[in-house]
């Protein structure tokens, strides 16, 4: 896990090394100080020799410039290195998620990868800031005190050594205990985000079902529910407070009381006191600032791990070594085909399905949802890789193309469609940049997405909102067409793109198919018998097989799913009719 965070710090990693190196820089010149005190006192003071209480004042005063100069140097370098080291994170996790295949993108869901991105990534930019500036800070600190205290008086030194020892224990204690409701927030807090991103972008279903109260609720007690164990850990921080101040307070008494006895016998003297007593704060202040390290640690390492999972992730679809660079025909061979989305599950969603398509049929595929349509038709232009036998289009593997060239030649209108921001001629120009308006205008008028967009004051200019929520089902389903065909693909599928398209308009839109396209294969899927009764041949699938092919007349005759579902789709036309 360290070595692929570590791999993202790259052109940050002179800032890295150069923060903690100015802040030790900072620590040594915080523990010359309390050394001038003591002379200031002993040197000075006592024996009342005003010149040396200027010359070490303004020495002090030149300590604590450069201490400055220092400490700002690290704060500078630490924000560079740590902001810096964010933004490579997530430019590493954004490339790679462009690279994940369906399956891949299956394991993650879309609102974790964001707050994976987000959130994950802001908590390691606070952590790796901290652990710069503070890491090497707090343990110089103790060291260097540690030294000077025991060359001024050892004796001495060792009452906050003894001191030390037991605070340590504590808060080693308390941190443990701490650190575990920490960790258990952030796996509370994942549960919110997710279950926040779902509801927000299902905002419009929650409204339909009435499910706002109800959604509330549960998001009110996820919330108090982390409020709770927030409260529960910090409790076991604060409970650090009083422990520290009697430690501190014990020190200081003890260290004056027999550092008063050691003055009077003339063994120490009172400059050596003060500066004994500086040192035995500044170290106890920084074991809290250790054990508050130690928090950010554990509270960043869930960050740091889902982090990793991301980046760890590997595109499980390849490019071959000497991909094929062109596609010859739209012919489609299924050979022995069987899929599994999960290769571990017992049941395949496809079970030897075999079926020969050739260049320019249209081929309508018909079956109960759940049958495995989709998935049928997504091994086409390899979204998935099938589990065992072979999909080949224009009598090539599909697992040999170049991936961007097959998916070029085969155009995916998919059931969940989904339009972008930007104008209407943007979202067609995915499928083709180089498109002209003309190019725009003929997909348009072949998927009858032209009749609506004549009538828009803006014509093609016209905003798509994010997901196209400005526009009904059907037109949204009319544009994706549209984008599809903007590709002139060799092969064209429809996963039931017109099931929110008016009869009228879905027969118009496949005559423009026959008429405008008759040499790309096209791959239908829908819901209403009329919309794939003029195909070529028809495919009734059932439950992951195929289980009739033939054309509208044979499928009538011989296929009993086929005749059931025409006679219930046409008998509810006879009925409406009457
Ligand atoms: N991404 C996926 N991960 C796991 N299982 C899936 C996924 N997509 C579909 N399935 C399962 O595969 C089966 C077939 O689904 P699908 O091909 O979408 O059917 P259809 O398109 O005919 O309605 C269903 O049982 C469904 O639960
Ligand atoms: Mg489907």
């Amino acid at each position: 896990m360290i070595k692929t965070l570590a791999a993202q710090i790259k052109e940050y990693k002179l800032p890295s090394i150069l923060t903690p190196v100015y802040m030790v820089g900072e620590v040594i010149m915080e523990t010359i100080i309390p050394l001038m005190m003591a002379s200031i006192i002993d040197k000075g003071v006592e024996v009342g020799d005003m010149n040396h209480i200027y010359k070490m004042g303004a020495l002090m005063v030149i300590t604590a410039l450069v201490s400055l100069f220092f400490g700002s140097m690290g704060a500078i370098y630490g924000s560079k290195a740590s902001t810096g080291f964010a933004k490579n994170l997530r430019k590493a996790m954004y490339e790679n998620i462009q690279t994940f295949s369906f399956s891949n993108i299956d394991k993650f869901s879309t609102s974790s990868l964001v707050t994976r991105l987000t959130t994950d990534v802001t908590t390691l930019q606070m952590a790796y800031q901290m652990i710069l500036r503070m890491a090497m800070r707090a343990p110089a600190t103790l060291v260097f005190a540690m030294v000077m205290s025991f060359i001024i008086n050892a004796k001495l030194a060792s009452v906050y050594l003894v001191a030390i020892l037991v605070l340590g224990v504590f808060i080693v204690f308390i941190m443990r205990r701490a650190s575990q409701y920490f960790r258990a927030v952030f796996e509370k807090y994942d549960e919110m985000n997710s279950s926040v991103q779902e509801n927000v972008s299902a905002i419009r279903e929650v409204k339909a079902y009435v499910r706002e109260d109800y959604e509330t609720e549960r998001f009110h007690k996820a919330s108090f529910n982390i409020y709770n164990m927030f409260i529960s850990a910090e409790k076991n921080v604060i409970a650090m407070m009083p422990i520290m101040q009697a430690t501190v307070y014990t020190c200081i008494l003890l260290l004056s009381w027999i550092g008063a006895k050691m003055i009077v016998a003339d063994s120490l003297t009172t400059g050596e006191l003060m500066s004994l007593l500086t040192y035995c704060m500044n170290i106890l202040m920084n074991l809290m600032m250790l054990s508050m390290i130690f928090v950010m640690l554990t509270m960043s390492q869930a960050s740091a791990k889902r982090i990793c999972e991301v980046l760890d992730e590997e595109s499980d679809m390849k490019n071959p070594e000497n991909p094929v660079m062109s596609v010859a025909s739209g012919d489609i061979e299924f050979e022995n085909v069987v899929f599994r989305y999960h290769e571990s599950s017992e049941k395949p969603i496809l079970d030897n399905v075999s079926l020969k398509i050739k260049s320019g049929e249209t081929i309508g595929i018909i079956g109960a949802t759940g049958s495995a349509k989709s998935s049928l038709v997504n091994l086409v232009s390899r979204l998935y890789d099938v589990s065992s036998g072979s999909v080949k289009v224009g009598g090539v593997d599909v697992r040999e193309y170049d991936m961007e060239v097959l998916r070029n030649e085969v155009s995916v209108v998919l059931q969940k469609n989904v339009l972008f921001s930007g104008s209407i001629i943007d979202n067609l120009r995915w499928g083709n940049p180089n498109a002209t308006e003309e190019d725009c205008a003929l997909a348009s008028a072949m998927a009858c997405a032209d009749e609506f967009i004549d009538k828009l004051p803006d014509g093609y200019n016209t905003h798509v909102e994010q997901g196209g929520a400005n526009f009904s089902g059907g037109q949204r389903q009319r544009l994706c067409i549209a984008r599809a065909l903007m590709k002139k693909p060799k092969v064209l599928i429809l996963d039931d793109s017109t099931s929110a398209v008016d009869t009228a308009t879905d027969a118009k839109i496949r005559a423009a198919f026959t008429s405008e396209i008759p040499g790309t294969t096209k791959l239908i899927i829908a819901q209403r018998i009329s919309s794939v009764q003029h195909a070529d041949r028809i495919v009734v699938m059932e439950d992951g097989r195929i289980d009739g092919v033939g054309t509208h007349e044979e499928l009538i005759k011989n296929n009993e799913i086929y005749r059931d579902v025409f006679e219930s789709q046409n008998g509810g036309n006879r009925d409406f009719d009457e």
